[in-house]
């Protein structure tokens, strides 16, 4: 019999610790087929994806390839898709991305290996397209098809609106996916428009399909994809037709799962305290009640009947919960001075204490806690904000122009005094002019970019009065060395940060945290400081450092998983704003469809109202806006 989540998982799903784990799962499917295929004398047809979501997994292929012995000899391999128009030799053409991360490094004969061509004419893209699928029939069909899914729902690039019976189509691409493209392809106005994909049916085709997903940034879709309806709006909801597909998801990507989000709603659950601040303060916005007005039916007639037999009567419950919320709201971040803090989040003494602010890029610290840094040092306390990646790579290409023109205007004012700085600025406005692609781009393009980054970051924290000494662009090498989502952290990293730590022996630190995207440079930032923190254990004073997270994801915490929130007065929510609009090379950073066109000042503040909103509905005091932090304990 189907247990309750598994009735509403209408698409068989797997949680795994880490997007590592799962990889490898999903590579010893792969390798398995191969073998018994290779026995029996036969090719193993793969169904392959590119972007982020397979990099481990095409990784571990390798690995299996090299220290076992695994041969590609008998796979045949097809590619679910390809930009258009495109060149196989443009450095995000996803020929380029298969043979640089997976074909070059095993033994497939490369007769074997199908891509969607870039290249055709427009006249001739519809017999291209037969003749794909024409090839993958011939092969005998596809025996395991690998997907990921974006954030428009898409597998392959059927965007919302592909119909079930699509076959490989030229398609035009959403915008939300040439958004999420757009870093790779410095700007979004040079991503291509269209592309040519695997469609629906083709893909539901395959024996066995296996969609994988990483981070939190992919939750939401997984949960549509998987509990919601079978709709073109979501192709990857199509999968729930299909007799052997399985999504692969870590933690934070299962994240949005009734089971994993409202475990109560789907059978017994083990209560521990937040699970029941959770449940309470999503009970409270479901049937839109403040906690204290909360009664014995409420709880019942939503999952929660055994958490109030077994701690109530609902009342107490209730005034628990609110207590613990109202002990979240501080507007003193760094501890009141000479206060009780017996239920406060954080503690008086010492006072004034060293704080470091991580910050993955400029912008994250204003735009994640700019009020929160504005108290703490209205309250006197010594502040650092250190920005762990120069931020390079989220700075389009006509930002990093304007900057190289105005180097270039410069030189000739001063008229022959420095011409190499005016070569320099020629360079760079060649460089950009090349089209060349986040990563790849000249030096000395990327020089110009973190200038652009370091400016406006030294321009937002002045309105802080934050002095020029306290602000740190630690550069990680990891960042500099790599291309958009395609980083690999070193020691050194965790050396910059651990040297920076050391140095000032915070009281306090705050720094992006959530488990989004592995890929992610935000992901790596936050490892580097947590490798940091680990080698620096055994000293004194790491025992009396509190670190904060702020969730550097589109979503804020959910209310119920906040330890400390600040609240902002209308002044300080307008001095935040102004901080963030500092950052002006970050304005077409727009992260998802139903924010629209606007910038991302725009989205801090309605960010931070909603948060004063939802605390106000549960019952509690009615703020302007609220920036909000989880402890994490090292
Ligand atoms: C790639 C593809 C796409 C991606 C999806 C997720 O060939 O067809 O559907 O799987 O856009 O992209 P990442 O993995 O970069 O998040």
């Amino acid at each position: 019999m189907k247990t309750e989540h598994e009735q509403l998982e209408k698409t068989k799903t797997r949680l795994f610790a880490n997007a590592h784990e799962a990889s490898i799962q999903v590579a010893g499917e792969i390798a398995d087929l191969i073998r018994q295929r290779q026995a029996e004398n036969k090719p193993a047809v793969l169904g392959l994806a590119t972007g982020s979501t397979p990099l481990r997994l095409y990784g571990e292929l390798i690995r299996l390839h090299r220290g076992e012995g695994l041969s590609f000899e008998n796979v045949i391999t097809f590619n679910l898709d390809e930009y258009y128009p495109i060149s196989p030799d443009h450095k995000e053409s996803y020929y380029q991305f298969m043979h640089r991360r997976l074909f070059q490094h095993i033994d497939v004969p490369p007769e074997n290996i199908n891509i969607p061509d870039g290249t055709v004419e427009r006249k001739d893209v519809y017999a291209s397209c037969q003749a794909y699928e024409e090839r993958i029939r011939a092969a005998g069909g596809i025996d395991i098809q690998i997907l990921g899914i974006g954030r428009s729902g898409h597998i392959g690039f059927n965007e919302p609106g592909s119909s079930k019976d699509s076959r490989t189509p030229l398609i035009t691409l959403d915008r939300i996916t040439r958004q999420d493209a757009a870093r790779d392809f410095m700007g979004e106005a040079n991503v291509p428009r269209y592309a040519i994909t695997m469609g629906v049916a083709t893909i539901l085709e395959a024996r066995r399909i296996v969609l994988m997903a990483w981070g939190e940034g992919k939750a939401e879709m997984v949960q549509k994809a998987v509990e919601g309806q079978v709709t073109s709006t979501v192709s990857a909801s199509f999968l729930q037709e299909h007799a052997n597909a399985e999504f692969f998801l870590d933690g934070a990507a299962a994240g949005e799962l009734t089971r994993v989000k409202r475990p109560w709603l789907v059978g017994g659950c083990d209560w521990s305290d937040e699970l029941r601040r959770r449940a309470v303060v999503w009970l409270s916005g479901h049937i839109g009640k403040p906690v204290l007005k909360l009664v014995e039916e409420d709880y019942n007639e939503h999952g929660m009947g055994d958490l109030s037999s077994a701690q109530g009567p609902a009342y107490q419950i209730n005034i628990k919960i609110f207590n613990e919320i109202q002990h979240t709201i501080t507007g003193w971040p760094g501890g009141k001075p000479n206060a009780d803090d017996t239920h406060r989040p954080e503690r008086a003494a010492p006072f004034p204490k060293r704080v470091v602010i991580f910050s993955p890029e400029p912008h994250d610290d204003v735009f994640f806690m700019g009020g929160t840094l504005h108290r703490l040092i209205n309250q006197g306390h010594e502040v650092h904000v250190a920005y762990q990646t120069s931020g390079n790579l989220g700075v389009p290409h006509e930002e990093a122009r304007k900057f190289a023109e105005f180097l270039l205007d410069g030189q000739t004012l001063l008229d022959g005094l420095a011409e190499s700085g005016a070569d320099f600025a020629r360079r760079v406005i060649a460089a950009l002019e090349s089209g060349d692609n986040a990563g790849d781009e000249p030096k000395e393009v990327r020089k110009v970019k973190s200038i652009v980054r370091r400016a406006e970051a030294r321009a937002a924290l002045r309105i802080y009065g934050v002095p020029v000494d306290h602000i740190h662009f630690l550069d990680l090498p990891f960042y500099e060395r790599g291309q958009s989502r395609a980083f690999q952290l070193t020691g050194e990293d965790t050396a910059a940060v651990q040297a920076l730590i050391k140095g000032i022996q915070p009281h306090q630190i705050y720094a992006a945290g959530d488990l989004s995207d592995p890929n992610s440079h935000q992901r790596l930032a936050f490892e580097a400081m947590e490798g940091a923190l680990e080698k620096l254990r055994g000293e004194a004073w790491t025992k009396d450092c509190h670190v904060w997270l702020y969730r550097a994801a589109r979503r804020e915490w959910d209310i119920g998983e906040i330890d400390m929130a600040v609240p902002l007065s209308p002044d300080e929510l307008f001095t935040k704003t102004t901080a963030v609009y500092k950052h002006q090379s970050q304005k077409s950073q727009v992260p998802a469809r139903e924010e629209g066109l606007r910038e991302s000042w725009q989205i801090a503040e309605s960010r931070n109202r909603a948060t004063a909103r939802a605390y106000d509905q549960l019952g509690l005091a009615e703020y302007e806006a609220i920036e909000a932090f989880r402890r994490w304990r090292f």
